[in-house]
């Protein structure tokens, strides 16, 4: 399963890129202006950062302009994959710019019927909501199960399936369970991952009998 980053934090970005822990990095509006940045430059910054594809969020609701805004976006860099709306404009601005060759993230995908309208309009990826499911008591995981399976049994559909809204480390262990071609999630959570309790105590004691020892590997 491919990791993505889920955050314009332009040094959060940098110091996972530079330990190779990220395939790339997912934005959307909302995190955008977390970040205080203007859009064109945190991608145009972030793309330069990662070889792999930079998810851009288009912010019109209108295919024109989503049209118009993917353009803009697309010229940034050659990985920027254009993010638009699970809506019928979306799909539709999805399957142009599948016909332009352009990489696409259909977003905010909540249901099966949902991520196979995604997949029948050329999408590169599909976000299922995982961790905005489970906050109305829905069963986030279980999406992702049942988009893999149909996806499995009708091979033409060939869109990938992006987990996103992962909070926590069950859901990213749920995502890959259910097969999910990648996963993106904030930053902090990519770093809790590396965590176990056994790890520290292990690594405790080893410490602990190495320097008893007097040795220098050096
Ligand atoms: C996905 O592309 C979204 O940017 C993101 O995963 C949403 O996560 P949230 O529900 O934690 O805001």
């Amino acid at each position: 399963m491919k990791i993505f980053a889920d955050t314009a934090d332009i040094e959060a970005i940098r110091a996972l890129a530079e330990a190779h822990l990220i395939d790339g990095v997912t934005t959307n509006p909302s995190l955008i202006a977390k970040s205080g940045a203007h859009i064109r430059d945190a991608i145009a910054e972030i793309a330069a950062m990662v070889d792999g594809p930079v998810s851009a969020e288009v912010a019109g609701t209108d295919y024109e302009t989503m049209m118009r805004e993917a353009e803009v976006l697309g010229k940034i860099a050659p990985n920027v994959c254009i993010k638009v709306p699970l809506t019928m404009a979306g799909l539709r601005a999805c399957r142009t710019l599948r016909e332009e060759g352009r990489e696409t993230n259909v977003t905010l995908c909540f249901s099966v019927n949902q991520a196979l309208l995604a997949a029948k309009a050329g999408a590169t990826y599909v976000s299922p909501f995982v961790g905005r499911l489970d906050d109305i008591n829905l069963d986030g995981t279980q999406l992702l199960r049942d988009i893999r399976q149909v996806f499995d049994a009708y091979p033409t559909l060939d869109t990938q399936i992006l987990a996103a809204s992962l909070r926590s480390a069950n859901h990213v262990t749920g995502a890959l369970l259910a097969g999910a071609d990648a996963g993106t999630m904030p930053p902090g959570l990519i770093g809790e991952l590396v965590k176990h309790p056994l790890t520290d105590k292990g690594l405790e004691t080893f410490t602990a009998d190495w320097a008893a020892t007097g040795q220098s590997i050096l």
